[in-house]
């Protein structure tokens, strides 16, 4: 590379003091801005537009009016945060099952690695689709059955659970139908039988446990990624955590700060649609930063059925835009990305 001349060298390097005094520990706290989504606007052209243009833009947008009463969101709520203060011993009586079902411990997952010394500062609890063992279809990788708090520990609990699981899928359905207008695709292409017919859809409570996150350390509430299927439906309680990064190549990244709303969800794109949609719609990365306040999440991640080929959609290829990933089996892809993120089971028994 040719060396830079003198001026031009102070020039670039008072640019890079400048983007560092920008996202130091001082910088101020820049806060995205994110298209809304009303599921409840009758007018659907104008719900296709904004939720097109984020899919565009960072494949981030918020949803209002879809459904869920406050009420029950807030219920859904106090009743995670009793679960994570369960004591230790009683949630590690329903750890994390092999189908992806039950409690994950501080630092289980680890999002970044180039980046993270530990794994994540967050513990969670997985609820999945319940396929009792004697269905064959709990053969699949993400088929099987839930493992719950034993009932008189957690009164209703389950069912609160339950009832959440099935009402969110309506959401992402819905979801669904608008982003396959956005595709140009006939609105039910994702909504039918042999795609969301039998999804692999699950909720995920998070607890966040008031560590201060310290990029400068490697330390996170939950490390830099990008999620890695369909579509993940995000609620959230009040406390700043959630942060985006519209383009991962710069350098410096630039976060921004995604700002919960009351009684909305967060949505965002995963790996799985960014490869379908030929990277025509993406899939950004985000991570959650530590403030030192207890934070409480729930992610609802819904991937299509297991066997469901995720192949080029017909409107995102043409002559000179060729598929850019071959198709692959939707719980080949999902297999591979858990074992890549997730710690190995045997390591809990030694
Ligand atoms: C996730 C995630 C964000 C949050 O679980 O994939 O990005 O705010 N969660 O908990
Ligand atoms: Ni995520």
């Amino acid at each position: 590379m040719p060396k830079l001349a003198p001026k031009r060298r102070q020039k670039d390097q008072k640019k890079k003091m400048e983007n560092q005094k920008q996202t130091g520990p001082e910088a101020p706290i820049k806060v995205s801005t994110l298209n809304c989504i009303n599921l409840s606007n009758p007018d659907i052209h104008q719900s296709v537009s904004l939720l097109k243009q984020a899919c565009l833009d960072c494949g981030f947008f918020y949803v209002v009016n879809h459904g869920i009463s406050q009420e029950f969101m807030d219920e859904v709520f106090v009743q995670s945060k009793k679960f994570f203060d369960l004591p230790l011993d009683e949630k590690m009586k329903i750890l994390r099952s092999e189908k992806h079902r039950g409690y994950t411990p501080l630092l289980d997952e680890h999002l970044d690695l180039e980046n993270q010394v530990h794994g994540d500062y967050k513990e969670g609890y997985y609820i999945g689709v319940n396929v009792p063992e004697n269905d064959p279809e709990s053969e699949k990788p993400f088929n099987g059955r839930n493992v719950w708090p034993e009932s008189g520990v957690l009164p209703g609990w389950r069912e609160t659970m339950e009832k959440f699981h099935h009402e969110a899928l309506e959401v992402v359905k819905e979801v669904a139908r608008i982003i396959a207008l956005a595709l140009d695709l006939e609105v039910d292409f994702f909504d039918k039988p042999d795609i969301l017919g039998k999804p692999i859809a699950i909720l995920r409570l998070l607890h966040y446990e008031g560590k201060i996150s310290d990029p400068s350390k490697g330390i996170y509430g939950a490390g830099a990624h990008s999620d890695f299927g369909f579509v993940t439906l995000l609620a959230t309680d009040d406390v700043m955590g959630l942060q985006i990064c519209r383009d991962k190549d710069a350098k410096p990244q630039i976060w921004e700060y995604v700002t919960p709303i009351k009684g909305a969800f967060i949505v965002n794109l995963g790996d799985m649609l960014e490869r379908w949609s030929n990277c025509i719609f993406k899939s950004t990365l985000h991570r959650v930063l530590g403030n030192g306040q207890d934070r409480y999440s729930i992610a609802y991640f819904v991937e299509p059925n297991h066997d469901c080929l995720v192949e080029c959609l017909p409107t995102c290829k043409s002559e000179n835009n060729p598929p850019k990933f071959p198709p692959i089996r939707c719980s080949t892809y999902l297999s591979q990305r858990y074992k890549d993120t997730h710690a190995d089971l045997n390591a809990y028994n030694k």
